[in-house]
């Protein structure tokens, strides 16, 4: 039934059985169903650039005046409403100082863009530029269609934030000395020879000075799902002469590293993205030397910077971690707390942090 059809006929002229069949059809769509084009989207695009990205930033990615118009703190906003209420925000309160100036199908085309680059499908018909219409297509941020598929939604960290965003994310310059990399090497006990896996290695903040304490013989692999903060970190280590830098794109669920290589398996605030975690530290368990050991360092279940950013879910502790390392065979060999509380450098912007080191019980003396 095309709803197109039903419109343009009126619908007196369709059987009542048809025309609620249209209706419904209608109040099941979401975000997911492809509810805007891509030519609007290009419109959308040229709108926002001139009325919003001053702003909020290129492509919505946030600026100093203005917040993200994508990411998981945005979306989760708008979740469980519908396309019509982020439209009726865009066009009541929006561009601040002109608000309510653009017409209906301006700001329609820029919601069309602002869906996707949250990277909802393109379709075949343009969003309307009504707000009743709007109202009936669900904004929700997990597809409805793929309910279970182990795939995190958008709005997690495995959500589609380009990895350039990713860049200027991590590589804020008060974020760099909270990550103590110094602090962590001498922990690890690494040294010249070890080859270590930094996985979710993001912009290499650890993965570069991992080499340089490993050199010459040792190798830092920096594993990441996103070819461009691969690209980046490789350009990174050349600039600081390293040959000693690997870098591996990894599925989301297999960091595709080899069997028995690995001293160290390193996750920084990464573990907890992992969809199937037991699953995840299997895998990597086949990847580790016997005596490989696993670190991971992750925020504080109930830190307000971790809760603002992830969902329930989308947290983990330490009990967790516990269990699913209990289940492939691995114990905890040490914990540390250079992350937690008054060590903690002020406005770093991030959480307080656990530091745990998981080695097999075969092989732990500790
Ligand atoms: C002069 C700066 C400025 C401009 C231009 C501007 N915004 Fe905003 N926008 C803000 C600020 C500041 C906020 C946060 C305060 C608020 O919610 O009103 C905001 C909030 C928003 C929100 C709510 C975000 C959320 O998390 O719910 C949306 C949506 C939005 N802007 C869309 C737009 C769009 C679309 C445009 C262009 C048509 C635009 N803005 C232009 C400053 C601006």
């Amino acid at each position: 039934m095309n709803r197109r059809i039903a419109r343009a006929a009126g619908l007196t002229l369709v059987a009542a059985g048809t025309w609620y069949a249209a209706l419904q059809a209608q109040e099941a769509r979401s975000v997911w169903d492809g509810v805007y084009t891509e030519t609007q989207a290009q419109r959308g695009a040229a709108l926002f650039d001139r009325e919003c990205a001053n702003c909020h930033g290129p492509s919505g990615a946030g600026g100093s005046m203005a917040p993200a118009l994508v990411g998981p703190a945005f979306s989760a906003n708008y979740d469980g409403q519908t396309v019509g209420d982020l439209y009726e925000r865009n066009r009541s309160s929006m561009p601040v100082g002109r608000e309510g100036q653009l017409s209906a199908q301006q700001n329609v085309d820029i919601t069309a863009f602002m869906l996707q680059v949250s990277k909802f499908p393109v379709g075949t018909s343009e969003l309307p530029p009504q707000t009743m219409l709007l109202k009936q297509i669900k904004y929700v941020v997990d597809d409805p269609r793929t309910p279970n598929q182990g795939d995190r939604p958008a709005g997690t960290h495995q959500d589609n934030t380009p990895g350039t965003e990713w860049i200027k994310r991590l590589e804020r310059p008060e974020r760099i000395p909270g990550l103590k990399t110094d602090a962590v090497i001498a922990l690890l006990h690494l040294k010249p020879g070890d080859v270590i896996a930094d996985i979710g290695a993001g912009t290499g903040a650890y993965t570069i000075p991992f080499a340089k304490a490993v050199a010459p013989a040792g190798q830092a692999l920096a594993v990441d799902i996103w070819p461009e903060l691969l690209g980046y970190i490789q350009e990174k280590a050349t600039t600081a002469g390293l040959d000693n830098v690997r870098t591996i794109l990894a599925a989301r669920d297999d960091p595709r590293l080899q069997p028995a290589r690995v001293d160290v398996a390193f996750f920084h605030d990464v573990f907890h993205n992992m969809n199937d975690r037991e699953g995840y530290v299997r895998r990597l368990a086949g990847y580790l030397k016997p005596e490989g050991r696993i670190a991971i360092i992750e925020q504080e279940f109930d830190d307000p910077i971790a809760r603002k950013w992830d969902r329930p879910e989308d947290r983990i502790t330490k009990e967790q971690v516990r269990a699913w390392m209990a289940h492939v065979g691995f114990q905890l060999v040490a914990e540390f707390d250079i992350f937690q509380g008054t060590h903690n450098p002020q406005g770093a912007g991030m959480p307080e942090r656990w530091f745990v080191v998981y080695g097999r019980a075969a092989h732990s003396s500790q």
